[in-house]
């Protein structure tokens, strides 16, 4: 397993706050020079592993812990449970720890955030389907201990049923471990944006990009049901600790704003900012936006090798809309790229080396024909301008068909 490249605390332990400054570890094939201020803009601890099975191994571990650590005291070991894409290789750690590790889920009482509504239990769609066939079948978990919201309740008894769904996770002693997943929306179980802090399991309308995101599951926008029950961002805040899980280049600008925006009625998951022992797990792809990670040189000095040079001088160029080689000494200082421009010698020296470097990846330019027409016959009405258009540009007037 990749060691996680850690950004608020200290290990890989979750649960220990935010008050530990990190140790910055790198391996493998994409290395990110550590940068030891990002937890001034990183609001919840944040974990970047390189593989979605390195997270899912990690959180798998630290809930294996607290149910035998419950266990050798007798006690019971209240979990949170989430569905969809993103838990899915924790359950299979579980899995492998119940059958190779003696793991036993005996102790362990679940509570699932959601269900779709209406929904009836055996329904294929159902997140009661999901957690008996991706978890509870094949550990030794007691039916009775498992609780998922029932989306089959006549409409007039919902409220009632929720109002009981809350009392039973305060009988049970509260959520020890809750883990999460995160939607396009930001939301966490269904809190879709303009959930409140202070909201308790209910049922809500789901938000059009969540029910498009689920589309392929059902077959179609239009069989994904309109409505949920989930528990309140209240309810989940109330969990001693919590483990929000993303994978994916998809969920990268979600991670950015939960992690690094401010808390907003619009975006459940940064409720999470207020909560202390939130760790935030991410692979590399979902972490790619964040600060950290996308302009590093914003947060502290880094090692300036030829690949952040040039992913820096193109990024600056977008940001100060100047082309490359009119880059000015004033564009790098404002923009944390001093340091580049000192190592180099001049701002004209960085420009000329990026671009230079930039047109050199352009194949086979000298063997293009000059002042000739050029036909592309393109399959797809974009592959002309991606495939060719830099290319010909420059040096031929260009056709396609
Ligand atoms: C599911 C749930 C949702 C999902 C979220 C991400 O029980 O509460 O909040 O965690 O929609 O879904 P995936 O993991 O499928 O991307």
């Amino acid at each position: 397993m990749m060691e996680p490249v850690t950004g608020a605390a200290p290990s890989a332990d979750v649960g220990t706050g935010h008050e530990a400054r990190e140790r910055v570890v790198t391996r493998g094939p994409s290395r990110v020079p550590p940068t030891p201020h990002a937890t001034a803009l990183e609001r919840i601890r944040t974990v970047v592993v390189e593989e979605h099975e390195d997270l899912a191994r990690l959180v798998a571990h630290r809930i294996a812990s607290l149910v035998r650590e419950r266990m050798a005291t007798g006690k019971t070991a209240v979990l949170g449970l989430a569905t969809g894409s993103t838990p899915i290789g924790v359950y299979r750690e579980l899995i492998r720890m119940h059958r190779e590790d003696g793991l036993s889920f005996a102790n362990v009482v679940s509570f699932n955030l959601d269900e779709y509504y209406p929904m009836a239990p055996d329904n294929i769609h159902s997140y009661h389907r999901f957690m008996w066939e991706n978890l509870f079948s094949q550990v030794d978990m007691k039916p009775e201990n498992v609780h998922i919201p029932r989306g089959d309740i006549p409409r007039d008894e919902v409220e009632q049923y929720c109002r009981n769904y809350e009392d039973a996770i305060r009988r049970a002693g509260g959520i020890d471990f809750q883990i999460l997943g995160v939607g396009k929306t930001g939301h966490i179980g269904f809190n879709e944006p303009g959930s409140g802090v202070d909201s308790r399991t209910r049922l809500v309308h789901l938000d059009a990009v969540t029910r498009r995101d689920a589309a392929a599951d059902f077959f179609g926008e239009e069989f994904v049901p309109k409505e949920a029950i989930t528990m309140g961002v209240a309810t989940i805040l109330e969990a001693r600790e919590i483990a929000i899980l993303a994978t994916g280049e998809h969920k990268s600008a979600i991670v950015r704003r939960a992690v690094e925006g401010e808390v907003n009625l619009e975006v459940a998951a940064t409720f999470l900012q207020r909560h202390p022992t939130t760790t935030f797990y991410v692979d590399r792809a979902a972490g790619a936006a964040l600060t950290r990670i996308a302009t590093p040189w914003l947060l502290d000095e880094v090692e300036w090798t030829n690949d952040l040079m040039i992913r820096a001088v193109v990024w600056l160029s977008l940001q100060t809309q100047n082309a490359i080689l009119k880059l000015t000494q004033r564009d790098y200082a404002e923009h944390g790229m001093s340091s580049l421009v000192a190592q180099k010698g001049s701002p004209g020296a960085v420009n000329g080396e990026v671009f230079n470097a930039l047109g050199a990846k352009i194949r086979g330019k000298s063997k293009l024909p000059t002042g000739r027409r050029t036909i592309c016959f393109s399959p797809h009405p974009d592959d002309d301008v991606i495939s060719m258009g830099a290319s010909c540009a420059s040096s031929c007037r260009t056709t396609t068909r």
